[in-house]
């Protein structure tokens, strides 16, 4: 049976629990899982802020993750369709904060949105440490 590719996209600064378990969701919907981690300056335009961890660092600790099998620099939204396109994806998981942003993909994969994880997020931890 041919294989089932998955495709997520995120930030994933601060690497935290809530990052973990989507990334190991996403892979529990199919066979191979390519991460989209979104470089600094796209980042920064989604979020208006800088990210803590540079995205050469982001993208070494997902790329070490073993439900993780191919990482790349994500640089914009309108290159998403051709991201999900060469890297081949069946399935697109986004977290439940993206709830219907993302299907206009439904013609070329299978678009899933997850849950997230309750209580925890990059901003909160970072505020965290502040206080
Ligand atoms: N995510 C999740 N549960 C959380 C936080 C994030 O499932 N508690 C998911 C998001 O839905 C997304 C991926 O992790 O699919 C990357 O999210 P990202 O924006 O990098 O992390 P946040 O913690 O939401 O960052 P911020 O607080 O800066 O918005």
């Amino acid at each position: 049976m041919a294989q089932i590719r998955v495709i997520t996209f995120g930030t994933f600064d601060v690497f935290h629990v809530g990052h973990l378990r989507i990334l190991k969701a996403a892979k529990d919907q199919g066979d191979h899982l390519s991460v989209g981690v979104s470089s600094d300056q796209f980042s920064f335009s989604k979020k208006g802020k800088r990210p803590v961890y540079a995205e050469s660092e982001r993208c070494e600790i997902v790329r070490s993750l073993k439900y993780v099998d191919d990482v790349f620099i994500e640089d914009s939204f309108e290159l998403k369709r051709d991201y999900i396109i060469q890297h081949k994806a069946n399935i697109l998981i986004m977290g439940s904060d993206w709830q219907g942003k993302f299907d206009e993909f439904n013609d070329i994969c299978e678009v899933v949105y997850l849950p997230r994880t309750p209580s925890i997020s990059t901003s909160a931890i970072i505020e965290k440490i502040r206080e």
